[in-house]
């Protein structure tokens, strides 16, 4: 395994549509399980494969009692509520965010064996889905600030980076 550069703004990879996997083999498996390496060792608690310089939609979640820690081709498919959250990212580093985020999500893709999945989040699981989801669309967290006062300088080591 090894520990992928995570690519910071402005690369221009952050603002590109990811692809659709078409293939789960054995090279996206190790790129899968290179990502999760990479996301603990960071510390974050999300990932998208954009944010490692490949264009393909993937997403790794770091959090205890998280049934699904891989999603690829992941969709949003209901959004309910809103909610005020504070947000990080790692391509964004020394910076969070008041944006605001929905209450629960659901969510379909397929896990890293390729079977169909649906997921029902809320709280942290829904936010770090919504954020790694904007990331294959090329959207940033910041893209959603009201304005740039809700933004503010932190420590890197201070949040929970996605
Ligand atoms: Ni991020």
């Amino acid at each position: 395994m090894a520990i992928l550069p995570i690519r910071t703004v402005p690369d221009p990879i952050l603002r590109q549509k990811a692809k659709r996997v078409k293939e789960i083999d054995k090279s996206l498996r190790k790129l899968v399980s290179n990502m999760q390496e990479t996301l603990r060792t960071v510390g974050g608690v999300g990932l998208a494969a954009n944010q490692i310089g490949i264009a393909l939609r993937i997403i790794v979640i770091n959090l205890p009692q998280n049934e699904y820690s891989v999603l690829i081709n992941p969709e949003v498919i209901r959004r309910s509520g809103e909610r005020i959250v504070n947000e990080g990212c790692l391509s964004i580093p020394g910076y969070v965010g008041e944006i605001k985020r929905s209450e629960l999500v659901k969510i379909k893709g397929t896990d890293k064996t390729g079977k169909e999945i649906r997921i029902k989040a809320e709280g942290l699981l829904a936010e770090v889905l919504e954020h790694e989801i904007d990331h294959l669309n090329g959207i940033l967290y910041v893209d959603h600030l009201e304005s740039q006062e809700k933004l503010r300088k932190v420590e890197p080591s201070d949040n929970q980076a996605e």
